[in-house]
């Protein structure tokens, strides 16, 4: 497989050449005044997304030179190996198949594989949410990062979809204030604990596992509940069964070390999201996930929506120099999108050297940060208007809300229509203002309320006007249903995989999570102990002002 860098290809130095003659200076006002067919020409429709990307600081030449580096860098070459399920992970000499977990029996590698677990565990999500059978009321998935984040996000996005005898809650954190809560309102005869992990090695899984085992035998023992029904009371979701066994769990759901961590809520670490919304809709979110995967293996790069999306991103870290990108996902139950983007993003491109092990010589991931709107604008937006950083803002507005159940008076039901209108609107208004912009000459004609009296009226106006010109990407869903979720998460993976292939990195493994898990376990023992020979100075004052 040909595989090139993208900072040693021709298409890159056209890259740099077409940035300095027209890519600095592009003007979106100035675009979409020249070419009114630009939304048209820039906007794609993928399954269940439609994106706008017009808002974006390119042109038709800016996507012809990046396609160019798609083809120099083997990006098809490198997507069809990764579905051919080649060891790409190649410094762990492991296949990357997520794309598997969501292919129809029979369409994907590992199939028989792949459906049994499925199966098994929908068949668990069905007992459990017969709840006058199972007696279950809560939920609580025990896991970190790959094996939290996930379920974390998707369990309130699907909220219309829940069953609303379940609650379902989520533990990730070694400190002990995020288990501790959780557990002071559950009752053991009722209570089901996952716990997830991979590797059922990571330490702050193990250590949230046993502090809930022994919670249960402790807050059990007046219920009439010891450790043989531990078994009942907990199941895991790992690759490791045997030291699942070993703690005591005999319901284990495996899955394979070609899903990687951020990429596994499809595996048996969506359980927690098949107990919430039942088997159908997590068959749903599978199917909107494959429609993508399908659409990434398809479409002609011109048209993909995830290889744009990725080339768009190298553009804008490696030849606008822009360091963050901002998402605001406009629908309340996508609160947790960001930390998940996160460590899709960041875990998956945070890296230093090529797959040769080489220096890159060009910048990799961006920062992906945000919050839901309308909150972000009442907080951050402040500096993505007026700052001096350009960054890149994404909007995901969803056309149909579901928020306006049945179970709701009409009169509640209109208004919360009402609300959804304000928010469609707001999301609109914030891309359109971060393009528009506003003159200091447009700001002189207006009459601040606010503004100082005797204030110099120009300088109120410099501090009241906006540079504009700042991207955006619009994302349109026409409504946050399992299906449209998978294909957006979907999506966002395929992005990833584009901006890897481009910078030439291993977007699968994550060893930079190793040093600082190896210092805490040296670390552990000195603050019993209180030894600080051989720390550095910092650290030994920190260590003994903690043991003060
Ligand atoms: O933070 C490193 C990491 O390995 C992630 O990639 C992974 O998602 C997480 O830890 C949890 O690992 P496990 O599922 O093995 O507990």
């Amino acid at each position: 497989m040909t595989r090139v860098r993208g900072d040693r290809t021709r298409a890159w130095a056209a890259l740099r050449g077409h940035y300095e003659a027209h890519g600095r200076a592009l003007d979106l006002r100035e675009a979409f005044a020249r070419d009114p067919g630009r939304f048209q020409a820039f906007s794609l429709q993928a399954p269940e997304v439609f994106a706008d990307l017009s808002k974006n600081l390119v042109d038709v030449a800016t996507r012809r030179f990046l396609l160019e580096l798609a083809a120099e860098c083997g990006l098809e070459a490198q997507r069809d190996a990764m579905f051919a399920g080649r060891p790409i992970n190649a410094t762990e000499g492991r296949a990357v198949l997520h794309v598997a977990l969501r292919a129809p029996r029979g369409q994907g590698p590992f199939g028989d594989e792949v459906h049994a677990v499925l199966e098994r565990m929908l068949a668990l999500a069905e007992r459990v949410r017969d709840t006058a059978r199972s007696g279950i009321t809560d939920v609580v998935n025990i896991g970190i990062g790959g094996s939290d984040l996930g379920p974390a996000m998707v369990v309130p996005a699907l909220d219309a979809y829940a069953h609303r005898g379940l609650r379902l809650h989520f533990v990730s954190n070694v400190d002990g204030h995020d288990i501790a809560p959780v557990l002071r309102g559950l009752d053991p005869a009722r209570t089901l604990f996952i716990v997830a992990s991979k590797t059922f090695t990571t330490q702050e899984t193990m250590a949230n596992a046993q502090v809930a085992r022994a919670w249960f035998l402790a807050a059990g023992q007046g219920r009439g509940l010891g450790s043989a029904d531990i078994a009942r009371h907990f199941v895991a979701a790992t690759t490791n069964v045997r030291a699942a066994a070993d703690f005591g769990i005999t319901e284990t759901f495996g899955f394979w070390d070609w899903v990687g961590g951020r990429y596994s809520l499809w595996s048996a670490i969506g359980l927690p999201i098949a107990i919430a919304v039942g088997p159908a809709n997590f068959r749903a979110l599978l199917d909107g996930a494959h429609a993508m995967d399908r659409h990434f293996a398809e479409a002609p790069l011109a048209q993909n929506l995830p290889v744009q999306l990725g080339l768009l991103d190298v553009w804008y870290r490696n030849f606008h120099g822009f360091g963050s990108r901002s998402v605001a996902p406009y629908h309340q139950g996508l609160r947790r999108l960001p930390a998940y983007l996160q460590q899709l993003e960041m875990e998956s491109n945070g890296k230093g050297v090529d797959l040769d092990g080489q220096p890159l010589a060009a910048a990799s991931s961006p920062v992906v940060w945000g919050e839901p709107g309308t909150n972000g604008q009442h907080a951050y937006f402040q500096m993505l208007h007026q700052g001096t950083d350009v960054i890149p803002v994404e909007f995901i507005l969803v056309k149909t809300p579901a928020h306006g159940g049945d179970e709701l008076p009409p009169a509640v039901r209109e208004a919360l229509a009402g609300q959804h209108a304000k928010l469609l609107a707001n999301g609109l208004a914030q891309s359109q203002a971060l393009m528009q912009g506003k003159t200091a000459e447009e700001a002189a004609r207006e009459r601040p309320p606010t503004a100082a009296p005797g204030a110099d009226p120009a300088a109120i106006a410099r501090h009241r006007s906006f540079p504009g010109n700042r991207p955006s990407t619009t994302f349109v869903l026409d409504a946050l249903t399992p299906r449209a979720l998978g294909a957006l998460i979907a999506m966002y993976e395929h992005r990833v995989f584009t901006s890897a292939a481009i910078w030439g990195l291993n977007a699968f493994d994550q060893w930079g999570v190793e040093l600082g898990k190896a210092l805490a376990g040296e670390l552990l023992p000195r603050l019993a102990s209180g030894d600080t020979a051989g720390l550095d100075a910092s650290t030994a004052g920190l260590l003994a002002r903690l043991r003060d």
